[in-house]
């Protein structure tokens, strides 16, 4: 059966089967192996992404305005001054009026209702560019990573180590969808939601895998392929960064929670790094480290979403 999206909204990694998922990093791929090719056939000319941003970022809106030029169509950056979205204007009134002009809306908010209800209003797809509970653009070029310094995904154990936070939610949900197990380790109180553990943890059961929380961090790492991270505060969680400092203390990945993982164990990071809290500098420039590869394929795993949600894959 032919993966078909046209017309998809991307809220949440929960919402694309594993099939789908392989589909838009197959397309991925091959967006990466020839730039040039794909340049030239420009498929989504005449086409534009609306970009609405609540927080701040370099990688989501540079790699959806350089992935949309590389696709021969254009992005437009609204920051959170342009229009203070649901402040100024209702966000059911800025999902009507983006979609009478553009052809896609990728929006980076708060609260994950926003999101949710400007796909509500929408005419176009609307991608989630991170909100406070998933960030699952993030997650499909954390997979495209693994894919290509693993060679597969199916059977691989990812260990997150860190705030259960909308990072750790996606990728519950994304390894759930490709059979990797997945285990999440955070301090006491900090733990993932308990729905995206039980939902995630059934869809992985389909293929064999599984998703669990663990609170030892020597534990969580143990024979893990992936080592993952991520900020201790989230955006938005700036006023609570100093009080988190002292609760995460030994949930950092260095040299001494690698040597519990496999020896070829990669290291990922979503980026942007608080180097001496969530990881050691010398730990992320190390050869297993992946962050860069990974901050690279936002772009192509963006690219062949897009491509899939504008029918044009
Ligand atoms: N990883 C990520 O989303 O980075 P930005 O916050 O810079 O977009
Ligand atoms: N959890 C982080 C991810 C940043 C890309 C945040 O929400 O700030």
């Amino acid at each position: 059966m032919s993966v078909d999206l046209r017309g998809r909204n991307m809220l949440s990694m929960k919402d694309l089967s594993g099939e789908e998922i392989l589909a838009i990093l197959d397309k991925s791929a091959d967006l990466k192996a020839d730039r040039e090719k794909h340049f030239r056939a420009a498929p989504l000319a005449g086409q534009t992404l609306a970009m609405v941003f609540q927080k701040p970022s370099l990688r989501t809106r540079v790699s959806f305005e350089t992935g949309m030029t590389r696709l021969g169509g254009h992005a437009i950056y609204l920051s959170p001054v342009d229009f203070e979205l649901g402040k100024r204007e209702s966000v059911e009134d800025v999902a009507i009026v983006l979609s009478r002009y553009a052809d896609l809306i990728m929006a980076r908010v708060f609260g994950h209702a926003i999101v949710e209800e400007l796909a509500e209003y929408a005419t176009c797809p609307v991608i989630n560019g991170l909100s406070d509970f998933e960030h699952p653009c993030q997650i499909l070029a954390d997979l495209l990573t693994v894919r290509e310094r693993k060679g597969n995904l199916k059977g691989l154990t990812l260990n997150y180590i860190g705030d259960g936070n909308n990072v750790a939610h996606s990728l519950m949900y994304g390894c759930a969808r490709v059979g990797m197990n997945c285990v999440i380790t955070s301090p006491s109180g900090f733990e993932p939601d308990a729905t995206v553990l039980s939902e995630s943890n059934a869809i992985g059961s389909e293929l064999g895998a599984t998703v669990r929380v663990a609170m030892d961090p020597a534990e969580g790492a143990r024979d893990a392929d992936v080592i993952y991270t991520d900020v201790w505060a989230s955006m938005g969680q700036e006023a609570d960064a100093d009080a988190r400092k002292a609760k995460f203390s030994g949930f950092q990945v260095n040299a001494g929670l690698m040597k519990h993982a496999k020896p070829d164990a990669i290291i990922l990071h979503c980026l942007p790094a608080h180097y001496g809290d969530e990881i050691d500098y010398d730990t992320s420039r190390t050869a297993n480290s992946a962050i860069f590869d990974q901050a690279e394929n936002r772009m192509h795993a963006q690219n062949g979403l897009m491509l899939y949600l504008a029918g044009r894959a």
